[in-house]
């Protein structure tokens, strides 16, 4: 994939980016089709949007990637008819190729009739509306955490004395029995390794960070996954060798890894069952924080990525929550610890699924420039 920070160096002898720089720079995935839906100019976040380069874009067709009962084309038909511009709200562009996106529209003419072809913008909605789910995952790894701290009150001491209780019988009794008293021993472990993880939750505190190399953090992950759940997975890594630290805590982001190549590996199919772990550099993705007026900074992009069956219609919206599982042995609360824990380092996660194709997509914050630990001994304290 072409590098926008590499484009965006176009500059004419005055100084000023060149248009094609100029559209490198915005969020926004902008093509130029002519009338027949042919690509002729793609942004580098067209590339993103669309995940090939400029050079496999120009020259085919937006039908290559979209039905052809797609809203985009009626819109783009209208363009073409009309000569004038459209702007639409909350389309949702499906294909095998780009999965479910929902987008907001703009396509304008070039030239008089649209005989110069049509500038088609495209906005991913889903990013403003992630950011507000997430912020709703809050409230839920609040009362989540609210609901373990109670649990552990009240069932953890009775269960240590139902334990206790039947180690003591264990001793008196014969063999059948025996199975009986090792079978409530080990269920009582279950629910108080549950009752820990929910208690994970409520650990208000906030996250100590430091700079971390998240392709270490992979690489410990990787090799826990081989040695116990991922052991009949073949994985791939496509890293970024130059990508900057991440600002987080290593520990919790091994957590998220953990627990997303996990799935992963657990959805993989079992036939060829393949992950892949990747990381890129996304320039220029500032998001708006909705109801705020701040922008984060998340160019780090860290994703999990699976050739399973993809995740089941009914749970795609609530995802996130605790206790969402379709598993035998599930609690659910992998997913739910991922986005407390991403959401306390001011990141964003999100996923893209289709058969044979889910991708969890992690984007955090980057270490910043000047972190205390860079401050020579000597600026920190001028006595010394
Ligand atoms: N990569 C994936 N492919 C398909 N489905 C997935 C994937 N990741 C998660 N899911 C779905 O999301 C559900 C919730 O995942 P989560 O990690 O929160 O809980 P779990 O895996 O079921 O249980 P636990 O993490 O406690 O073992 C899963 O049960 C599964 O149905
Ligand atoms: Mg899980």
């Amino acid at each position: 994939m072409a590098n926008a920070a590499v484009r965006s160096n176009d500059r004419d002898p005055q100084g000023v980016p060149s248009a094609a720089a100029i559209l490198d720079a915005l969020v926004e995935a902008v093509v130029v089709v002519d009338r027949n839906a042919r690509i002729i100019h793609a942004n580098a976040a067209a590339e993103q949007f669309f995940d090939l380069s400029t050079t496999i874009l120009l020259g085919r067709s937006l039908n290559d990637f979209l039905p052809a009962d797609s809203p985009l084309f009626s819109l783009l038909d209208q363009v073409l008819k009309t000569g004038a511009a459209v702007s639409e709200n909350g389309v949702t562009l499906s294909s095998p190729r780009l999965g479910n996106r929902f987008v907001a529209l703009l396509m304008a003419p070039l030239g008089d009739d649209g005989g110069g072809g049509v500038a088609i913008s495209v906005l991913e909605q889903s990013i403003a509306r992630k950011i507000d789910n997430q912020m709703l995952h809050r409230g839920a790894a609040r009362s989540v955490g609210a609901m373990g701290s109670m649990l552990a009150h009240e069932v953890k001491n009775p269960l240590s004395g139902i334990r206790g209780a039947a180690q003591l019988l264990e001793q008196n009794v014969g063999d059948a029995e025996r199975e009986l008293t090792q079978l409530i021993c080990e269920e009582t472990d279950r629910i108080v390794a549950l009752v820990d993880r929910m208690e994970a939750f409520a650990d208000g505190r906030p996250v100590e960070r430091a700079a971390v190399n998240i392709h270490q953090v992979l690489a410990h992950v990787r090799k826990v996954a081989e040695h116990g759940f991922g052991r009949h997975v073949r994985f791939a890594e496509v890293y970024d060798p130059s990508l900057p630290d991440v600002w987080g805590n290593r520990d919790q982001l091994v957590q998220v890894f953990l627990n997303l190549a996990k799935n992963a590996c657990e959805a993989a199919s079992d036939e060829g069952a393949e992950v892949i772990l990747s990381t890129a550099y996304r320039q220029g993705v500032r998001l708006a924080v909705p109801g705020t007026q701040t922008r984060v900074h998340l160019p780090l992009v860290v994703s999990v990525q699976d050739n399973g069956p993809g995740i089941t219609e009914e749970l795609r919206e609530h995802l996130f929550d605790a206790f969402v599982t379709n598993k035998v042995n599930g609690t659910g609360l992998g997913l739910a610890l991922v986005a407390k824990i991403v959401n306390d380092h001011g990141g964003v996660v999100e996923f893209q699924s289709a058969p044979r194709r889910t991708v969890f997509n992690v984007m955090l914050p980057m270490r910043p420039r000047m972190t205390p630990t860079d401050v020579p001994a000597r600026s920190r304290s001028p006595s010394s």
